[in-house]
């Protein structure tokens, strides 16, 4: 078990995304509260993030001393190698000459962390960010790689197994970084490697049964990978104490309704109620055009029919959710006032607390990709597990405007045929999202020998990681055309289709 302790760098979850890959099972602490989790957690190595602090500053953030003195590999990366630096006996100072981006480093020594990747004399890129340099080292400790603008581009001491970096080894940009991570947790920490899908299926449902015990479960299906994954897993481990709530708002995609209702009830046998509530919420949404009202109306509705529906089943003890792990993670903030609210999330936050229930959440511990690696192992199908996110608003987000029977009807389709398309070109997998939104935007056409003055269809198709930015997919004209014409022909009420080259930042991934 590796901890790492967050700094508070924009980049601290791919250093768990890493170590996890090593097969090493790791968590992420907020610096304040290192020390209590330190203790309990006895971690076998510790991880220091980066961070935007100075050691110079008074009052910058420290790693608990514990973590030296335990005598347990460490590795600090960028601000973390200043801290250990310092807390080590050694010395710092704010450099006036910052770098930041891909630097090369040279390779001095040869070093554990480098083993069948680097070799002495050799160069290599990495991506490099900090602001503090190093003066003095620590007794005990030898230079291994050097820049041009960082004479201790990586120090350590192999007889305390105690590392600093001063690039990030945890993003892409420094292409043997995951290498370097592996040789810390792996060959220098000794971790075995063993943290698999198959081990955590195990385990998971054994801390299950010792959670719900003999009680009722409520989980509340989506047609998403994660409360899928959550609701099979939960299934295998306490049987039919378990009943999925599936909440049909008529907002969903071309035959999703059917297919989480066939594969739920038919193929795994999970006791489901399926409410179709499709009227209630298309005439909440009546007239409702402002992108937040229609989070919120969705957001409350749902939230009441669910809660009925609970009712109903009668004497469930526990609401089970797929909260994953970078929801859960508390993150370290220097700005220190409450960041701006871009958009109101819809899932079922809120429901335990007005339902009084308690939560079980066997995902919190996973990324969305190893969810979707559990997802494979339970047998869920490859065309549920790698598809792509859908918010919850579902295609009333993707309506700008006020919401009506027919524009969700049009857009069901355009969607449809747009995803059609996208799988058949063989694209499906290198996109992160796709999908259709509907302009209220009427324009002119001609189609046959008529005019027609129909609306207006926008494809958005990104690449992304986490979905915190993207990038546009760049399709090809003819593919453009192709999926433009058969939309326009096949679609009623559609004459014109454009397509999105807006990246997240400045737009974001939905249009509302
Ligand atoms: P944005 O549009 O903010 O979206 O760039 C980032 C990712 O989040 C999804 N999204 C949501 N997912 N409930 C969800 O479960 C929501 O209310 C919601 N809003 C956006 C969006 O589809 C993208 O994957």
């Amino acid at each position: 078990f590796v901890l790492i302790i967050d700094f508070g760098s924009q980049v601290t979850q791919l250093i768990a995304r890493r170590v996890r890959e090593a097969g090493v099972y790791c968590e992420i602490v907020p610096f304040q509260s290192a020390e209590e989790a330190f203790h309990r957690t006895r971690p076998s190595a510790v991880i220091l993030s980066g961070g935007p602090a100075s050691t110079a500053e008074l009052g910058s953030p420290r790693a608990p001393q514990a973590v030296f003195d335990a005598g347990i590999p460490v590795l600090g990366i960028c601000y973390g190698q200043m801290t250990l630096c310092v807390q080590m006996g050694g010395e710092a100072e704010p450099s006036d000459h910052r770098e930041f981006g891909r630097a090369m480093v040279e390779v001095v020594a040869d070093c554990p962390l480098f083993e069948g990747v680097w070799a002495t004399g050799e160069h290599h890129q990495v991506w490099m960010s900090h602001g503090d340099r190093v003066v003095r080292l620590p007794e005990g400790f030898a230079v291994y790689a050097k820049s041009d603008g960082a004479p201790y581009a990586v120090f350590g001491n192999p007889e305390r197994k105690v590392y600093g970096l001063m690039f990030h080894p945890e993003v892409v940009h420094t292409p043997d970084g995951a290498k370097l991570i592996e040789n810390f947790v792996r060959k220098i920490a000794g971790c075995t490697g063993d943290w698999t899908m198959a081990a955590f299926r195990e385990e998971a449902k054994e801390k299950i049964r010792e959670q719900v015990g003999s009680s009722k479960v409520i989980c509340g299906l989506s047609g998403g990978v994660d409360s899928s994954v959550a609701a099979v897993l939960l299934h295998e481990a306490i049987g039919d104490q378990l009943t999925c709530i599936f909440v049909d708002h008529g907002l969903l995609r071309k035959h999703e309704a059917e297919e989480v209702v066939s594969m739920f009830r038919n193929h795994y046998n999970i006791p489901l109620v399926h409410v179709d509530v499709s009227d209630l919420f298309i005439s909440a949404l009546e007239g409702v055009a402002d992108p937040e009202a229609k989070r919120k109306t969705i957001g409350k509705l749902f939230i009441d029919v669910f809660e009925a529906e609970a009712k109903k089943i009668g004497g469930a003890d526990f609401l089970a959710q797929g909260t994953l792990y970078p929801d859960v993670i508390e993150s370290v903030s220097f700005a220190g006032g409450p960041s701006v609210t871009i958009k109101s999330h819809h899932n079922v936050g809120g429901l335990p607390d007005r339902m009084n229930m308690k939560l079980v959440e066997p995902l919190r511990e996973l990324f969305k990709d190893e969810v979707r690696a559990l997802g494979r192992t339970l047998g869920l199908p490859e065309s549920f597990v790698g598809r792509h996110p859908f918010p919850g608003p579902g295609l009333a987000i993707r309506c700008p405007g006020g919401v009506t029977r027919e524009k969700l009807e049009i857009l069901r389709n355009a969607d449809a045929i747009y995803l059609d398309e996208i799988r058949k070109a063989g694209l499906y997998d290198a996109i992160w999202q796709a999908f259709a939104v509907l302009l209220p935007v009427q324009t002119v056409g001609v189609m046959g020998d008529g005019r027609t003055y129909d609306f207006v269809c926008a494809l958005r198709a990104v690449t992304s990681v986490d979905g915190m930015t993207a990038d546009f997919y760049p399709f090809d004209m003819a593919f453009l055309g192709r999926a433009a014409t058969r939309i326009i022909n096949e679609v009623k009420g559609i004459n014109r289709v454009v397509y999105d080259v807006t990246s997240k930042p400045p737009g974001t991934i939905e249009w509302e």
